[in-house]
């Protein structure tokens, strides 16, 4: 599929069957985070893959809601190993969401749903899957499959609202 068709096509999908996922089409999901670009390419990401059930009910404890995917992705940051610009500006929750996102769009392309999680308790996820004091959780990813049916993206800004040419 034009990627500019999978942009449209994508769509956060909050119930997921019970159904597992291929193998093959994780690896591509994966795949695509770990060949996504990073300021000065520092990759600095791990992303922890939970299939085991009792684990998904503690993250689901540290969202507060209940989520049935067959898998989801913990995206976590490592800010000691990443690019920060002279002024100090901090780049790692940009690169790892850009590998997010990467991953966002090649399973919509597989035919799978996702849905990104920003709303959790970041202590009580790290404590759960023992994540490094100096590492950061920036966000989570459900990736399943969805019998629910969605339409393309709707609901955005006018582009006329949110694009300007050469100036403010
Ligand atoms: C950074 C980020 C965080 C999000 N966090 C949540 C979340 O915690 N819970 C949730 O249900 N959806 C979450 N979403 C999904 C958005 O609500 C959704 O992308 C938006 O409403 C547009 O809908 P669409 O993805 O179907 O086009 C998040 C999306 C992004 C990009």
């Amino acid at each position: 599929m034009a990627v500019l068709d999978v942009v449209k096509k994508r769509r956060s999908f909050r119930s997921f069957d019970d159904k597992p996922i291929e193998e093959r089409k994780l690896e591509q999901v994966l795949e695509a985070g770990r060949l996504s670009p990073s300021a000065m390419n520092k990759q600095p990401w791990t992303f922890i893959v939970v299939s085991d059930p009792e684990t998904k009910s503690g993250l689901n404890e540290a969202m507060n809601q209940t989520w049935n995917p067959a898998i989801l992705v913990v995206g976590c940051a490592h800010p000691g190993e990443a690019w920060v610009r002279d002024d100090g500006e901090e780049y790692w929750k940009v690169d790892v969401a850009i590998a997010m996102q990467s991953m966002c769009l090649v399973a919509s392309d597989l035919g799978l749903a996702t849905c990104w999680i920003c709303a959790f308790d970041e202590d009580q996820v790290k404590s759960l899957l023992d994540i490094p004091d100096e590492v950061r959780v920036v966000g989570l990813m459900a990736l399943g499959y969805s019998s629910m049916k969605k339409g393309k993206v709707t609901k955005r800004k006018a582009a006329g609202e949110i694009f300007k040419y050469n100036s403010w």
